[in-house]
């Protein structure tokens, strides 16, 4: 096999250049941060792509852009205002990081994303993906980008057989993409490098969608399926997030604080991580958990959050003396807490999590069916 740290010839690289982009001109999709060049707009979508499907993000990119249009008015907002307009993404604190990015924008970047590399990996949640895609999308810099998409196309195109997880391979993959690159339209070919990963060249490639497939590699070889290949371990962790309801003067109680595991930015319901898990017990939730009075509702949801594979659950308390709660809350430091209306728990606790209690807590318990006609 030819050393992956050859130079590729520079005819070779014309051709594929030529092909991926005009490839990219006829299919790009049309995507709202492509209608201009606003770096603002490019880095919040890249912040919102890095952990959410295209789909998924769309409407809540409207919506949070219509609201926060520059960085003045995400650094002006309240924490909690922002939370809410990114209800629906998860991962709370790459929008609490976008804000404080923002804050840093309008004091030490006159309001703008700055256009060297060293200082946009200075903005809270920007690494060396984000930092490259807004750059080159926004300026034309020349940094190549390398997200799942384009090491799954470079690892086919030029037939790279190490496996991914190694720094090393990683680290062959980004001289790759750097050697590949396509001077004065480093925007663009990060964007159909993307864009060719996520809807031709897919874990199941549509190789004969392909403006690559003559040139490339795994194809030659029989193995586009098989690259990149997959050495993935099973780290997945299971475990019952048990929500409380904890009910006093017709207000449920929410809380804030980061010594917890999940939501450390935003206001929650007190929860309690069970099962077998690795995590340290939290002295607040066992605290609020009274075993003797908790009423657990019998049925279960499914949710995700990163490699947590959880069963969601609930249980009401009706508590008369809410001082007696909030002694127990004040003697803790850094736990903000307040009361509201269940009405507005989705609002209060932005999380899709909120969502998926109401629907449970509005499931009847279904009696079994007795068998017809052998009584
Ligand atoms: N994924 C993240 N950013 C993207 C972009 N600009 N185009 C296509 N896919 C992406």
């Amino acid at each position: 096999m030819e050393s992956k740290n050859a130079p590729i010839s520079p005819e070779l690289l014309l051709k594929l250049r030529k092909a991926l982009l005009s490839w990219f001109q006829k299919n790009k999709r049309d995507l709202p941060f492509r209608i201009n060049k606003n770096a603002y707009r490019i880095w919040v979508s890249e912040i919102m792509l890095q952990q959410t499907r295209v789909a998924a993000m769309l409407p809540i990119y409207e919506t949070f852009l219509e609201r926060f249009p520059d960085p003045n008015s995400l650094k002006e907002a309240s924490e909690d205002e922002v939370m809410k307009y990114w209800k629906g993404l998860g991962y709370y604190s790459r929008a609490r990081n976008l804000k404080k990015g923002a804050g840093l924008l309008v004091e030490k970047f006159s309001g703008e994303f700055p256009k060297n590399y060293d200082d946009a990996l200075s903005i809270p949640g920007v690494g060396s993906y984000t930092a490259s895609a807004v750059l080159s999308i926004a300026y034309g810099k020349h940094h190549a980008v390398l997200d799942g998409n384009v090491k799954r196309v470079l690892s086919r195109l030029f037939l790279i057989e190490e496996d991914p997880l190694l720094n090393s391979t990683n680290q062959l993959l980004g001289n790759l993409a750097q050697e590949f690159l396509t001077p004065d339209s480093a925007g663009d070919h990060n964007e159909a490098m993307m864009e060719l990963g996520a809807l031709v060249c897919v874990p199941i490639p549509i190789c004969e969608s392909c403006p690559l497939i003559d040139h490339c590699e795994a194809k030659a070889a029989g193995k586009e399926r098989e690259i990149p290949v997959s050495k993935s371990v099973d780290n997945w962790i299971d475990l019952d997030l048990h929500f409380l309801f904890l009910r006093s003067k017709n207000q449920i109680l929410l809380l804030k604080y980061s010594g917890r595991r999940f939501f450390k930015t935003i206001y929650s319901l007190p929860f309690r991580l069970e099962g077998k898990h690795p995590y340290e017990k939290d002295s607040i939730s066992e605290e609020l958990f009274e075993e003797s009075r908790l009423n657990t509702h019998p049925h279960r949801t499914k949710h995700s959050i990163t490699n947590h594979r959880i069963q969601l659950k609930f249980s009401d308390i009706l508590e008369e003396d809410r001082t007696r709660i909030e002694k127990i809350l004040n003697k803790k430091q850094d736990v903000l807490f307040k009361w509201v209306r269940e009405e507005d728990l989705k609002e209060e606790f932005p999380s899709s999590i909120s969502g998926k209690l109401i629907k449970l807590k509005n499931k009847t318990i279904k009696q079994p069916e007795l068998p017809v006609g052998k009584l």
